[in-house]
């Protein structure tokens, strides 16, 4: 399968929207909670794969704005998981190359839970490998509503004429500003939706859709997806030379 990469052509950006993990639990006959450990430890398994092969910014949806809905041990499962999860993996994770971001609310945390963002984001800020980008309390909604507000305070302010207001302004006020433009977005478990993630990145970005849940989306899944990526005509709205 890895025969069929092509490494001079891998995409620079790619998003995962890691979905499944209760299906992948209750198939077992398993508490759902489970299916969320196993879909935590793929993703480790996965942004390591994502390392090795090049690829520069991978940016995962791991609770959306609207998650905070689902039961509330569910809820409280997701939101303290991943704080024992760090304590035992930090030591790992401060000596590889990987640098973690998290992007979403801020607002909604526990104490704990944002010390812990904080800390993973100091103590991995200079790593120069794969920018691995967790969206947790992350919406589009929500993002793009608060760059409409940063940039509307920034015309009342006179620091901004509304002529000079582009899709770039808008663009630069996400929390992704610095990131290149998202060129792949996978979907695991067969859902054929977006749900309010990367609304306004994706614009150009080429979309891949999988019956395989998260835990079980491995290293032979996600080369799949970026041999299918390889082989896509990406037109941006022009044409091909070849196609003129
Ligand atoms: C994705 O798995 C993880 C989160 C949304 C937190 P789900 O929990 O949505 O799994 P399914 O879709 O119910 O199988
Ligand atoms: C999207 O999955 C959010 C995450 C993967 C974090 P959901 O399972 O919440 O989405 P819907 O409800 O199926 O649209
Ligand atoms: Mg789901």
């Amino acid at each position: 399968m890895q025969n069929n990469l092509n490494l001079n052509a891998i995409p620079k950006h790619i998003a995962i929207i890691l979905d499944g993990n209760g299906r992948w639990a209750k198939k077992r006959l398993l508490p759902r909670n489970i299916g969320h450990r196993k879909g935590a430890y793929n993703l480790k398994d996965i942004a390591i794969e994502c390392n090795n092969i090049g690829i520069k910014y991978l940016t995962v949806y791991c609770f959306s704005t609207e998650n905070w809905k689902r039961p509330q041990p569910e809820v409280n499962y997701l939101m303290t998981a991943p704080l024992r999860y760090y304590k035992k993996y930090k030591d790992k994770i401060f000596s590889s190359s990987i640098k973690i971001k998290v992007i979403g609310r801020r607002d909604r945390f526990t104490k704990d839970f944002l010390d812990m963002i904080n800390e993973v984001e100091e103590k991995t800020k200079d790593h120069n490998g794969l920018i691995l980008t967790l969206c947790v309390d992350y919406g589009s909604y929500d993002e793009i509503t608060t760059a409409v507000k940063e940039i509307a305070l920034e015309v009342k302010n006179g620091n901004l004429n509304i002529e000079d207001i582009t899709s770039d302004t808008i663009t630069n006020h996400l929390f992704t500003k610095d990131y290149p433009p998202l060129d792949l977005m996978i979907r695991t478990s067969g859902e054929y939706r977006i749900s309010n993630f990367l609304l306004w990145q994706m614009a150009y970005s080429e979309l891949y859709f999988t019956d395989v849940l998260w835990p079980d989306f491995n290293k032979d899944e996600l080369i799949k997806a970026l041999v299918n990526f390889q082989n896509r005509n990406r037109r941006f709205g022009g044409l091909k030379d070849d196609s003129k």
